[in-house]
């Protein structure tokens, strides 16, 4: 047995207007859940305590609560002492029981056709990792589309696509989500991430519905004009300036001994528009031993085609791409872009390695920057947190220079097409963040993503700095400090 000091939120609308917490202390059995910890108030301490439940086994999805702020089937989760437990991020009508029922009456449902059809063994294998649902809407519960716009939602979304897939359904499943919302994801992957069924929303049924919505002519007229530009140019950006490709020489060499060589994939945003971010990193890179090969020949990853589901010329790319780098004996190419890294990783089958430059440096240590009195806030990329998992290396990085102050890891509204087809909505989610970002007392924010930088400042007061820049500032202090002491 074991004692547990929990925290649960209590809200009674006959009797208060807003939520408080109550903590509590109970003692469980070892490996005990959080549902048990619930029972255990509601039996022991206080049988008022509303939660919901059915099957105690990861089947049914009614138990979803939120444990330290992520949701969770609290039948499955493990009761840790200090935790809190709240109820889903949806309309809450006591405690921790959610309204679900608005949005599981939006979910659709098979419209059968007149004839008796039958699926086959392929038709069911492409339904599958649709259908394990169990509409327990921790999904709904972390989208921000969700939020700022009439979208139903992650799981009506995968429904629609589960439909669309099935041969026995008669309904128009692309043109109804197409008006249920389909091009308000931002790709942010917060849905996939916190499923208890790990269904991969955004990959097996957004990009999937977007690419039917495409051969269909739903497509968004500014998704239509970036394709346009990327057939025409090889980038998703027009050009207005000097790219970075022609500011910078092909093979640049460290100061000091080589410990890497990395080929480096800039990315259209990095290439013509935060070309600056771009050269602090070479900078950064020079100063800690990365030899870094840029090829020319290098195109758009592909990424803003893939997100809005226009696929006709994608393998092009990745083939112009693969070979630019391959041609080089490259075995590592660097991305610097939160969205091209992804891409790379998990759209492309690269026959190099992929890694992106927190890892680069974090893997092979940073000469320490001299510290800057600056208290600054991280804004976590989505494709940089979620689509590769890298959440500790920018920090280790930023620690190093400055005071880091954390804020919630919601998107900024930038990716998935978002901020180009549905600027409205971009803008919305830019403005939460930027309140977010005020919240802090911050006086910077860094992140690592041309899109987050060039979407994030306009919802902030605050500069908004790439993690390289704000390295590069560190040693350029450095080496100011340490002339002056030469001067001396
Ligand atoms: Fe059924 Fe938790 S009670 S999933």
């Amino acid at each position: 047995m074991k004692e547990l000091t929990v925290r649960v939120f209590r809200f009674d609308p006959e009797h208060e207007r807003e939520g408080h917490f109550e903590t509590y202390i109970v003692t469980v059995n070892e490996g005990a859940r959080v549902l048990h910890v619930l029972h255990a108030i509601h039996d022991g301490i206080d049988p008022t305590l509303s939660y919901r439940y059915s099957c105690a086994s990861g089947q049914c999805g009614s138990c979803a609560v939120r444990v330290n702020g992520e949701p969770v089937l609290a039948c499955m989760d493990e009761a840790h002492d200090g935790i809190t437990i709240e109820p889903l991020n949806l309309a809450v009508k006591k405690d921790l029981v959610t309204d679900l029922v608005p949005r599981l009456e939006e979910i659709a449902y098979l419209l059968p056709k007149k004839e008796t059809v039958l699926p086959k063994k392929a038709d069911i294998d492409a339904m599958k990792p649709l259908r394990d649902c169990i509409e327990c809407l921790c999904c709904v519960s972390v989208c921000p589309a969700v939020d700022v716009t009439k979208f139903l939602g992650p799981t009506a979304m995968r429904q629609e696509m589960r439909l669309a897939l099935d041969p026995r359904d008669s309904g128009d499943r692309i043109s109804d989500a197409v008006r249920e919302g389909l091009f308000t994801c931002t790709s942010c992957q917060a849905c996939w991430k916190v499923c208890p069924k790990e269904i991969e929303i955004p990959g097996k049924a957004i990009e999937k519905l977007r690419a039917h919505a495409y051969k269909r002519g739903f497509t968004l007229p500014r998704h239509r004009e970036v394709a346009a530009l990327i057939r025409e140019t090889g980038r998703s950006v027009p050009r207005t300036t000097e790219s970075f490709l022609e500011r910078v020489g092909e093979v640049i060499e460290p100061y000091g001994p080589v410990k890497a060589t990395v080929g480096f994939f800039i990315g259209c945003m990095y290439n013509l528009r935060q070309q600056q971010s771009a050269i602090d990193a070479l900078e950064v890179l020079r100063r800690n031993g990365i030899r870094v090969i840029i090829p020319r020949e290098q195109v758009c990853c592909g990424s803003p085609l893939i997100r809005t589901g226009q696929l006709d010329y994608v393998d092009t790319l990745k083939r112009r791409n693969i070979e630019t780098f391959t041609s080089r004996g490259i075995d590592t190419v660097m991305t610097m872009c939160a969205g091209c890294g992804s891409t790379l990783k998990n759209d492309y089958k690269t026959p190099f390695k992929v890694m992106d430059i927190n890892e680069i440096l974090t893997k092979y240590g940073i000469e320490p920057p001299a510290r800057l009195p600056i208290k600054a806030t991280y804004h976590d990329p989505c494709h940089l947190m979620r689509g590769q998992g890298i959440r500790d290396q920018p920090r280790e990085l930023i620690r190093q220079v400055v005071d880091l102050v954390e804020m919630p890891p919601i998107c900024c509204g930038s990716g998935g097409g978002v901020r180009a087809g549905n600027p409205e909505e971009a803008a919305a989610l830019g403005s939460r963040r930027g309140e977010e970002i005020q919240k802090t007392g911050a006086e910077i924010v860094i992140t690592s993503c041309p899109f987050c930088e060039f979407h994030i400042a306009g919802h902030t007061d605050k500069p908004v700095r790439n993690i390289a820049s704000v390295l590069l500032e560190g040693y350029r202090e450095k080496d100011r400090k340490k002339g002056m002491r030469a001067g001396h």
